[in-house]
């Protein structure tokens, strides 16, 4: 284990009294209690998807979520705390790390400041290191609670992150990028070729069909997305779009996965877009061709969010994730929960 994030020692969780925790395989919370407490515990989180028994029960079935990772803490027969942890292998520089994701930390309000979080995340370090996974990425905003949180764990800051608004209303150019809408696509085809478009990205996570169907197709009726495509070989480009409600927003659009070679084809796109709702989407700080095209459709930066990781092999995943300049692909899935 790197040196790099002490404080936490491997193998020193401290049993909180009164309290039973285990990981999701050993004791299985039900998806109406995680529903419930999730709803109780990120119903005031800004930006966030409110989540509903059908959101958690979709997001259960994410592929690599990995239950033997997945931390849970019960005061009798009381869930009162959980953590999920999926296991992915990201692009990193062109080359695969195999990562542990970890989300939806949440305490139930009477149960805080007794260290229920500090050890689900704990106990969920130690079980991707004994699977020799190479480091755990997870998101939260800078500057809050569970950020000081996190970095007393030894979790460093790695990425920032924008979201951007568009509102309703803002001009838009109709440059000639021709967008159309995949109806019904098969994800083997597209799978494919929204890989191809991301080789330019890092954080990217290898897209076999079971992940595309998970991700594009079997969400909730409720927030079910559109894909949009602009075929041909000078600029492809690609873009996922949702109608949401996101916690403290009204209505929105969530633009995730936009992958363009063109600016003015983001621009092209909001133009397709209803005029009278705002447009959402987030993006590497440092992606300079993304700030340009979200500047030229007339997108706000806001609030920020940080990718925080933290290193269990010798150092090599966070030095490579922290040495690339290639912009970051935000997976919203684990930013806001689509
Ligand atoms: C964040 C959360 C999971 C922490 O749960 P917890 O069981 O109380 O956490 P712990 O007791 O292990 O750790 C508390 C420590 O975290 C920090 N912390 C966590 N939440 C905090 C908050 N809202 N304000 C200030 N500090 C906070 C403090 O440094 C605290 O340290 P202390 O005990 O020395 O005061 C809980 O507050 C929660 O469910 N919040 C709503 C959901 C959420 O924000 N999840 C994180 C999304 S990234």
């Amino acid at each position: 284990m790197a040196e790099a994030n002490r404080p936490h020692r491997p193998g020193g969780v401290a049993v909180i009294a009164g309290y039973h925790i285990a990981s999701h395989a050993q004791q299985p919370p039900d998806d109406r209690r995680l529903a419930a407490l999730a709803s109780l515990c990120f119903g005031s989180y800004p930006g966030v998807l409110r989540p509903s028994l059908g959101f958690v029960r979709w997001f259960l079935r994410r592929p690599g979520l990995a239950p033997a990772l997945s931390q849970a803490a019960w005061h009798g027969d009381e869930l009162v705390a959980s953590l999920f942890v999926t296991e992915a292998v990201l692009s990193v520089g062109l080359s695969p790390c195999r990562v542990g994701l970890v989300d939806t930390v949440m305490t139930a309000p009477e149960h805080r400041g007794q260290g229920l979080a500090s050890a689900l995340i704990k106990r969920a370090i130690d079980a991707a290191a004994s699977l020799g996974l190479e480091a755990m990425l997870l998101y939260t905003s800078p500057d809050t609670g569970p950020y000081r949180l996190y970095a007393s764990l030894g979790f460093r800051h790695v990425k920032s992150l924008d979201y951007w608004r568009r509102p309703p209303g803002a001009c838009s150019g109709s440059e000639p990028c021709a967008w159309e809408t995949l109806l019904s696509p098969e994800p083997e085809d597209l799978a494919a070729e929204y890989e191809q478009l991301m080789l330019s990205h890092d954080g990217v996570p290898v897209h076999d069909a079971r992940l595309w169907r998970w991700r594009k197709r079997q969400r909730p009726a409720s927030i079910r997305p559109t894909l949009w495509r602009v075929r041909g070989q000078g600029a492809p480009a690609m873009a996922t779009c949702a109608r949401l409600r996101l916690t403290g927003e009204g209505s929105s659009l969530l633009l995730s996965d936009v992958l363009f070679s063109e600016p003015a084809c983001l621009q092209a796109l909001c133009a397709r877009m209803p005029p009278d709702i705002p447009l959402i989407t987030v993006a590497d700080t440092n992606d300079s061709q993304m700030r340009t095209a979200l500047e030229l459709a007339a997108f706000r930066p806001g609030a920020q969010e940080a990718m925080l990781s933290y290193c269990l092999d010798s150092g090599g995943a966070i030095a490579a994730l922290s040495a690339s300049k290639r912009p970051w692909l935000p997976l919203t899935e684990s930013i806001i929960g689509i």
